[in-house]
């Protein structure tokens, strides 16, 4: 995705944010523009909260003077904004491409409406071209990943799952935990295979966001396209 694109579909966004929303801040370099954008109009009075949905982004927003809160404190949000790694027409999302999945997650489930800010190319018929993320804890995880393709398999699904590593290490979370990519096809059933991978112990969360978006702002060179719920 171009800059030129990402900066499109985060102007597109700003324009939700209204004065004292509390806003959940997602993660990935399309949300990065955003958050360039939602400084600038703080530092011309707009007051807002925002919490954060990885340690990258709170470090970016703290550096921009974004003022931010935690959810305890604001129960719940008026609006988030997200980036994805894959959109279906339904809206349901792959996320996790950077391995913000669970606080993403729990972000966009205590949020009112959920703003997904992308480009075209992650526009897709089906969900499944790209890995599916799953947050595992580090306990045993080969088990729980082995766990996860019996369980696949058991409801018609093949396919291949790896562990992350960051260099020679494992990838670790911000919550501490590991991240398995999974690849299985296409996902003909995304709710689904997103209840089963969360009934496994051993497993925190998996990228696929199901009923959880309201609009996609999809950023193009020069206008942002708009896909709402
Ligand atoms: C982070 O874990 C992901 O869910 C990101 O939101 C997703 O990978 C999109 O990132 P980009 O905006 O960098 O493509």
């Amino acid at each position: 995705m171009s800059q030129k694109m990402k900066i499109v579909a985060a102007k597109e966004a700003i324009k939700s944010v209204k004065n004292n929303m509390n806003l959940g801040l997602g993660t990935g370099s399309t949300v990065d523009e955003f958050l360039k954008l939602l400084s600038f109009e703080i530092k011309n009075g707009l007051n807002i909260f925002g919490v954060v949905t990885s340690e990258k982004t709170r470090l970016i927003s703290e550096d921009l003077g974004i003022p931010l809160t935690s959810l305890k404190n604001v129960k719940s949000l008026d609006l988030t904004v997200d980036g994805a790694d894959e959109i279906d027409p339904s809206l349901s999302l792959i996320k996790g491409g950077g391995g913000a999945l669970l606080r993403e997650k729990i972000i966009a489930y205590n949020s009112k409406k959920l703003i997904i800010i992308a480009d075209k190319t992650k526009l897709v018929s089906k969900l499944g071209d790209f890995t599916l993320p799953i947050e595992v804890s580090p306990y045993e995880h080969e088990v729980t990943s082995l766990k996860i393709m019996d369980k696949l398999e058991e409801i018609g699904y093949g396919g291949s799952i790896k562990l992350r590593f960051n260099g020679v290490n494992p990838f670790i979370t911000d919550g501490g935990n590991f991240i398995y990519d999974l690849s299985i096809g296409l996902i003909g059933e995304p709710y689904i295979i997103e209840q089963l991978l969360n009934s496994i112990p051993g497993v925190f969360e998996n990228g696929l966001f199901i009923n959880l978006t309201n609009k996609v702002i999809i950023g193009e060179d020069n206008q942002a396209q708009v896909i709402e719920k």
